[in-house]
């Protein structure tokens, strides 16, 4: 679903101070726990879209760095963390592509990634490449995860789930939770609710949900 720039949009990107740039962000390359001033655990959202998954984790009290490539969709998420969470210290908003995350992650420095209704990028195997699940992404998550990080996905869309899981079996990844039903599992709550997640379980969508561990290197 595509966003539409409101009047608000280019002043709360000039503005906001809790969204990083690009360029800006592979400056933190290695430096993200500096950044924060924390050693504890910092968790990866990509794709975040509005906003609502990462600035929930952030009041768990959860280091969250929430990448998103459309800047009309960040500025929504930024103003979001500054008028109904206010500007979260443990949070920051990346505008870049996920293309990007070795540029911007040192090795081993996240210790959790969370994808959230990934675009399912249907109509062929060309576009299949796209998905934020795929075997070349899988390979880049796996580098900037520390061993024992966490990577966890979600989606109401059968057949991407089961592209995904597919390629989560033929990675670094070991799949420790996996549902068809995410909703009734007695886990289900231990992390927010995104937007699209509440717009499509109201509609009685079934929401997929796989868990997986980074295997030990060896
Ligand atoms: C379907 S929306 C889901 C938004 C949010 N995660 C949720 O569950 O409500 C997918 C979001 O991922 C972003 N996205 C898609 N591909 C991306 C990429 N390669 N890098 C960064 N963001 C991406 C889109 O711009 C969009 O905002």
């Amino acid at each position: 679903m595509r966003t539409r720039k409101k009047k608000w949009t280019d002043s709360e990107l000039a503005q906001s101070k809790i969204i990083k740039f690009y360029d800006d962000a592979v400056t933190q390359k290695g430096k993200w726990h500096d950044f924060f001033e924390t050693t504890d655990d910092i968790f990866l959202e990509i794709g975040c879209g509005k906003g609502r998954f990462s600035c929930e984790m952030s009041k768990k009290g959860k280091f969250m760095i929430a990448l998103e490539r459309d800047s009309k969709v960040i500025a929504c998420a930024s103003r979001l963390a500054r008028t109904s969470y206010d500007s979260p210290q443990n949070l920051i908003f990346v505008n870049a592509e996920a293309e990007k995350i070795s540029e911007i992650f040192a090795e081993h420095e996240l210790s959790g990634i969370f994808m959230n209704f990934s675009d399912p990028w249907e109509g062929g195997k060309k576009l299949e490449k796209k998905r934020l699940t795929h075997n070349g992404f899988l390979e880049n998550y796996s580098k900037i995860l520390r061993p024992g990080g966490i990577l966890s996905f979600r989606t109401d869309n059968a057949a991407l789930f089961e592209f995904s899981i597919k390629q989560l079996k033929e990675s670094r990844f070991e799949i420790i939770r996996i549902s068809e039903d995410f909703h009734s599992e007695p886990y289900f709550g231990e992390t927010p609710m995104t937007e699209y997640e509440i717009k499509f379980a109201a509609l009685g969508n079934k929401i997929h949900y796989v868990e997986c561990k980074m295997k030990a290197l060896g």
